[in-house]
């Protein structure tokens, strides 16, 4: 059968696929409207990252695909319930790529309550800006909420205990008395009690209709003098200006921002000289170990959806 890849994948797994299918493997594919096009109306199968957009015109091109993989957790880039009326299988790399983002969460947030970190230069220039720099925060006693506590938020959270901190985790999906709680030694809070309580808010929702603009001016303002906001989970649901202002007027004291509302994020002006402010390109979820275990399994979930 045909299986066409759109995006980047481990290539021991695209020759997993290949000893068993037909594989067109293009990570520019995503970017060739025409081509992507033209090579979906022959695929039994389509893998693909956030980027590629199954909906549409690609849907429709998708006559005989019966399995989507999702090299990656969230599905906002794909119309799940357009391929389900087509009797496609939307399969995502769910926990394959949450140590990586925990990781980059508990990482984030040491940096940012540090704040010690952004001297490098100063200090090579001579500078000894060792005052400035000697009181910054420790995390342990700190308390962490969670703001979706699935994969990731469930992993974060753990990192999070061993290194002291105290946990609060709101999910809608979820009641107080779910063993995951006791299991993370998390305590359930509901949404408002948790951004009131929390020094650092981590944020691991997909993007839908109920979390868009979940994090706007008015939310932020009800967190914490000082606290920190790390939003690894999708643009869109933190509101970017809202937050830059924030943190200069010195009312939060920090965030690391991995996705962003367009991406890649065009040059944002209202990010200028924001303090203690971490950006980085949608890449907490990758890792040379995540995208080997994130490529396997869909390599093995497509071979099996296809038998
Ligand atoms: N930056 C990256 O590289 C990267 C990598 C992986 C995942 N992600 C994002 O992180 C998100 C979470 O991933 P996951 O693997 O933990 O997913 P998951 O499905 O295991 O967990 C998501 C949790 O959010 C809960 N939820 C849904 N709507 C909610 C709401 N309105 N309020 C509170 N909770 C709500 C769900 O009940 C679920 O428990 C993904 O949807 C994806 O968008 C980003």
């Amino acid at each position: 059968m045909r299986i066409l890849i759109t995006e980047f994948m481990d290539e021991r797994a695209v020759a997993q696929l290949r000893a068993k299918h037909d594989v067109l493997y293009d990570p520019l594919l995503v970017d060739d409207a025409p081509r992507l096009a033209a090579e979906a109306r022959g695929a039994d199968a389509l893998i693909v990252r956030n980027r590629t957009q199954v909906r549409g015109a690609l849907l429709a091109a998708l006559a005989r695909c019966t399995v989507v993989g999702r090299l990656g957790v969230g599905l906002d880039n794909i119309d799940v319930p357009g391929c389900a009326a087509r009797g496609m299988q939307v399969i995502p790399a769910s926990g394959a790529n949450a140590q990586a983002v925990a990781e980059y969460v508990v990482a984030s947030a040491m940096l940012l309550l540090r704040g010690a970190y952004g001297a490098s230069a100063a200090v090579a220039a001579g500078q000894w800006p060792r005052n400035a720099l000697s009181n910054g925060r420790e995390i342990a006693g700190k308390t962490l909420g969670l703001v979706g506590f699935g994969s990731i938020g469930q992993l974060t959270g753990a990192l999070a205990r061993a290194l002291g901190m105290k946990v609060l985790a709101f999910d809608t999906m979820m009641n107080a008395d779910d063993p995951a709680f006791t299991r993370v030694g998390a305590r359930f809070a509901a949404l408002d009690d948790l951004v009131a309580a929390s020094d650092v808010i981590s944020l691991h929702v997909p993007l839908v209709d109920s979390t868009r603009g979940l994090f706007g001016a008015g939310r932020l303002q009800a967190m914490k003098p000082g606290a920190v906001l790390i939003n690894t989970a999708r643009g869109g649901i933190v509101d970017e200006v809202a937050l830059a202002a924030a943190l200069r007027s010195g009312a939060l004291g920090g965030a690391a921002i991995d996705v962003f509302g367009a991406e890649p994020l065009p040059a944002s002006p209202h990010f200028d000289a924001c303090p203690n402010l971490l950006l980085t390109p949608h890449v907490a979820g990758l890792t040379a170990e995540a995208n080997e275990r994130v490529s396997y399994l869909i390599a093995a979930k497509v071979i099996e959806a296809l038998a």
